[in-house]
């Protein structure tokens, strides 16, 4: 590997690496976005254009879906597959339960679902990622247009009667306007320093109408594969409290490398 690489990208990039190697010929496979979901779409591209793997992949944003189309990925619909074998994704933060905040790259809405109807779910993500307790990443939620501001509102009222340490609420902006979702909503963003019960506040956000989702994900992640700079690897199975080590020798090559710069940060 030459020095072009962060030490996290390294991680995310092993993570991944590893990930690929869950999809099987047949799978239908939920594709996560963000920047660690980027580099699992590049792997898997490129396991079929070497070994013919043959997949559907079922993407969560549309930056995704143009990816995975551009490495040579079978993309369908959710709706086209209906059920899924395996989602990988990558996460905010996690904690010890693999409780999961998701969202900071927008697209928490279909992440949930495309997670949710998924016989397995894998985070892959580098040491930065895992928490003791939820919560320093905002959390977002997303809501519709249509009076956001009294969502807004709503939403702080709520949270004074839960389990959180800060209670400030921002709405997500790109540029001077307001971020909008593949789904045509906004994000606000909960600065919540601390959440004590992430089961009891992921089913009360959703009961604020306006609330459209909001990014914890309780008991939807199975596994996490943790990538380190030094090529380290550390999956954790929270259904059979398995953890193991490997460690991954690879080399850059001009075909997974060659148009980095293009999206790494996606
Ligand atoms: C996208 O909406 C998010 O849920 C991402 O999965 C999450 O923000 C992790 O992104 P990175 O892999 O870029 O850190």
């Amino acid at each position: 590997m030459s020095g072009e690489l962060s030490p996290i990208d390294k991680a995310k990039f092993v993570a991944s690496k590893r990930a690929a190697d869950y999809v099987e010929d047949g799978m239908r496979v939920g594709l996560g976005t963000g920047s660690t979901a980027a580099w699992l779409v590049r792997c898997l591209g490129e396991r079929v254009r070497e070994e013919g793997l043959r997949f559907k992949g079922v993407p969560t944003s549309t930056r995704t879906a143009e990816l995975a189309r551009e490495v040579g990925i079978n993309v369908v619909s959710l709706d086209e597959a209906r059920w899924l074998d395996i989602t990988i994704d990558g996460a905010d933060e996690f904690d010890a339960e693999f409780n999961l905040i998701k969202g900071g790259g927008g697209a928490l809405l279909q992440e949930k679902i495309v997670a949710t109807a998924s016989d397995q779910m894998i985070v892959i993500s580098d040491a930065s990622k895992r928490v003791e307790h939820l919560g320093a990443f905002p959390l977002p939620i997303e809501v519709i247009p249509f009076g956001w501001q009294t969502t807004q509102a709503l939403v702080e009222e709520l949270l004074v009667s839960v389990d959180v340490m800060g209670r400030r609420s921002t709405l997500r902006m790109s540029g001077a306007a307001p971020y909008i979702t593949d789904e045509g909503n906004h994000i606000i963003d909960l600065h919540l320093e601390r959440i004590g019960d992430a089961r009891q506040l992921a089913m009360v956000l959703n009961q604020v109408p306006g609330v459209v989702e909001n990014g914890l994900f309780v008991d939807i992640c199975d596994t996490v594969i943790m990538g380190f700079g030094d090529g380290r690897i550390e999956l954790r199975d929270i259904n059979t409290g398995a953890v193991e080590t490997e460690k991954l020798d690879f080399v850059e090559t001009d075909n997974l490398f060659a148009d980095i710069g293009d999206w790494k940060n996606d």
